[in-house]
């Protein structure tokens, strides 16, 4: 009911910040330091030109196409976001319920707050990728590699622009922690929003992806767990591991974009982690010609950061990506209404792509080319 009189993203953002404590909202909508990288990926998408071609029969626009050899209903999917239950105690299966019902693929973030069994048991025909860390303990990666296997994850998606957490400045400023503890300061936040701590109070406690039997919580904080001395070659066993489709998120160069493909990675995510790692990092989307012109031919690019309209992801997919993902996008959604707020957040995002492939003068995914998107001021890199 709350979000049916949302019509943008934004709209979502505002009724989830009204609804969320400080700590978990600003861990969402927050990026590091400065928050240039997160602010210039957004002003990328808005610093663009369609060029929209006239009287074409656009009476039924297809929007399925296919990523990693498969069908997705829509151009693009969820990304992982380490957490979710935070957000809004539905958390990754309400998620992945929405993704399931839109047909698009979803990735459950190995600091997420629902075991790998659990995700696959909620919706054992959805497309579910799984991401992880390099972690410190070889064995613990191995292991989940092996239970998402067993469980039927069609992709592993492994994130490598975390050698250690960005400076993400709101988190100190607003005291998040995990799980939130209810302080003084907590509390005063909390009071009107009386819903989420009753939905908090009243399920299941958190655990992380990784918690399992004999790891303990403290292993598994990122900056305690991710191995930032792990280096290219550590795809070789990552590789020996995981016989499916190999995904390599996190790109931000077009020397590592020709590493990534060579290194044969079925895909690779140009993203700046949402502006949540390095700080003045290029707008991915600025990356993106470059980068089908250097490895388009031998991996798929997919895009992230920073979308929030169905004509940023019609704007991508036409610069070339195979794909993009939305992290804040379904987010906001969760934390506006649960697992109908993110509904909602595909059904803006699906009728925002329709309807700008449409006035392109455009019927299918595969219609989208170059030449309809212009970048603007700083141009393709
Ligand atoms: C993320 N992201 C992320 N990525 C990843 O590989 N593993 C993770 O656990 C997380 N966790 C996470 C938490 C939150 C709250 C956010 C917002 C993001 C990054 C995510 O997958 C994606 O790259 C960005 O969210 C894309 O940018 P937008 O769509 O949020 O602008």
């Amino acid at each position: 009911r709350r979000v049916a009189s949302a019509y943008t993203i934004d709209d979502l953002r505002r009724i989830a910040k009204r609804r969320t404590p400080s700590g978990p909202f600003h861990y969402v909508d927050g990026g590091a330091e400065e928050e240039v990288s997160m602010q210039r990926a957004r002003e990328a998408f808005r610093d663009l030109e369609f060029r929209p071609r006239i009287l074409r029969d656009v009476h039924a626009v297809d929007t399925t196409t296919t990523v990693l050899d498969e069908a997705s209903a829509l151009p693009f999917g969820f990304g992982p976001t380490g957490g979710t239950r935070m957000m809004h105690s539905a958390g990754e299966r309400a998620v992945l319920r929405a993704a399931a019902r839109a047909g698009i693929p979803y990735a459950l973030s190995s600091v997420g707050t629902t075991s790998i069994a659990d995700f696959a048991a909620e919706a054992p025909a959805a497309r579910r990728w799984f991401q992880t860390y390099l972690l410190k303990d070889r064995e613990t990666s191995l292991r989940m590699i092996a239970q998402a296997k067993e469980r039927g994850y069609e992709a592993l998606v492994v994130t490598v622009d975390v050698p250690v957490s960005g400076n993400r400045l709101r988190d100190l400023k607003y005291g998040m922690s995990y799980p939130p503890q209810l302080t003084v300061k907590t509390f005063l936040d909390a009071s009107y929003r009386v819903e989420w701590w009753s939905n908090l109070l009243t399920t299941e406690p958190y655990t992380f992806t990784y918690e399992e039997p004999g790891v303990s919580r403290s292993e598994l904080q990122v900056s305690g767990f991710n191995d930032n001395t792990t280096t290219f070659d550590d795809l070789a066993w990552i590789r020996d591991a995981w016989d499916g489709p190999l995904v390599i998120k996190g790109i931000q160069t077009l020397e590592d974009a020709r590493r990534a493909a060579d290194a044969g990675a079925a895909g690779i995510v140009l993203s700046n982690h949402g502006g949540r790692q390095l700080d003045r990092t290029a707008p991915p989307l600025l990356l993106l010609p470059a980068a089908v012109r250097e490895v388009g031919a031998d991996t798929e690019i997919i895009l992230d950061s920073g979308v929030r309209t169905g004509a940023d992801v019609v704007a991508a997919i036409a610069l070339g990506a195979r794909f993009v993902l939305v992290g804040r996008a379904y987010l906001y959604g969760l934390m506006a209404g649960g697992e109908a707020g993110v509904d909602r957040a595909v059904q803006i995002l699906r009728s925002e792509v329709e309807r700008t492939m449409q006035l392109l003068g455009v019927a299918s995914v595969a219609e989208l080319t170059p030449d309809q998107v212009r970048l603007l001021s700083r141009g393709a890199l």
